[in-house]
C-alpha cells in the first residue's frame, strides 16, 4: 500500500471491478483515454482482465486510488509496459469525474512515480496524453513532467487523429510534490 496526502494506491479488490467499470464506462471520463481496452467494457471482460493479473509478474502493476480519510474508491492508476533495460515505464489514471480537480490526481500520480523512482528504481518515467486533455497536461506539468513531444494524429478518437504528447520525467529531476 502507497500512501500520499490525501490518498493511498491499493491492490485491485473484486469490489473495485464493477465501480472501476462504471467510470471507464462513462463517457465524460472515457473521452480522455486511448482505446486500448475495448469501450464500452462488458463485465466479464473486466473480471477476465482482473483473473489475468499476476502479481509475480513484471509487466504491469494496477493500483485502487482511495481517499485516506473514509477509504472511498476515486479511481484507478497503473505502471505499464516496464522496459527493465532501458529503466523506463509508463504510467497511466483515471478518476470517478466526482472528485476532479481537489488535488487527487495530483497526490495520487506523484506517489506512484514517488513509486516508480525509489522502489522499482526506473531511470524516467512517461505517460501519454491527448492533446486536447488540458487539465491533465496541466496536473503533469504541476508534478514535473515535460513534454518530449507530440506524436500527430496518432491515435483516432472522438471521430478523428488526435495529436497525442508524451510527456516524461527523469529520476534526477524528480521530488516528492509537498502538501502546500
Ligand atoms: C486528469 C486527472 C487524473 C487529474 O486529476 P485531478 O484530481 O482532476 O487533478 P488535480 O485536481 O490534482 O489537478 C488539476 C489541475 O488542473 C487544473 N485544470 C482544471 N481544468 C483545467 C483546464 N481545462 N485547463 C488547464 N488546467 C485545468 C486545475 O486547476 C488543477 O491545477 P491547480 O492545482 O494548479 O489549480 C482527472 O481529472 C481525470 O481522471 N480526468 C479524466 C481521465 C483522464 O484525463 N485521465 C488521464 C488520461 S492521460
Amino acid at each position: 500500500m502507497l500512501s500520499g496526502h490525501f490518498v493511498r494506491l491499493r491492490a485491485y479488490e473484486r469490489e473495485d471491478l464493477e465501480k472501476a467499470r462504471a467510470i471507464y464506462n462513462d463517457p465524460e471520463v472515457n473521452m480522455y483515454l486511448r482505446p486500448d481496452i475495448p469501450f464500452p467494457l462488458k463485465a466479464e471482460d473486466e473480471i477476465r482482465w482482473y483473473e489475468s493479473q499476476n502479481p509475480y509478474g513484471s509487466g504491469s502493476y494496477s493500483f485502487a486510488i482511495e481517499r485516506l480519510e473514509d477509504r472511498q474508491y476515486l479511481g484507478s492508476c497503473g505502471i505499464d509496459t516496464v522496459d527493465w533495460k532501458n529503466s523506463h515505464a509508463s504510467v497511466g489514471l483515471f478518476l470517478d469525474k466526482l472528485y476532479w480537480n481537489k488535488g487527487y490526481g495530483t497526490d495520487a500520480l506523484s506517489t506512484l512515480v514517488d513509486f516508480c523512482f525509489q522502489e522499482m528504481n526506473l531511470h524516467k518515467v512517461y505517460l501519454y496524453v491527448f492533446a486536447y486533455n488540458q487539465r491533465a497536461i496541466h496536473t503533469y506539468e504541476k508534478i514535473g513532467f515535460k513534454i518530449d513531444g507530440t506524436l500527430r494524429e496518432n491515435v483516432f478518437k472522438n471521430g478523428k487523429y488526435q495529436d497525442e504528447l508524451v510527456m516524461s520525467v527523469l529520476r534526477n529531476e524528480w521530488t516528492l510534490p509537498s502538501n502546500d
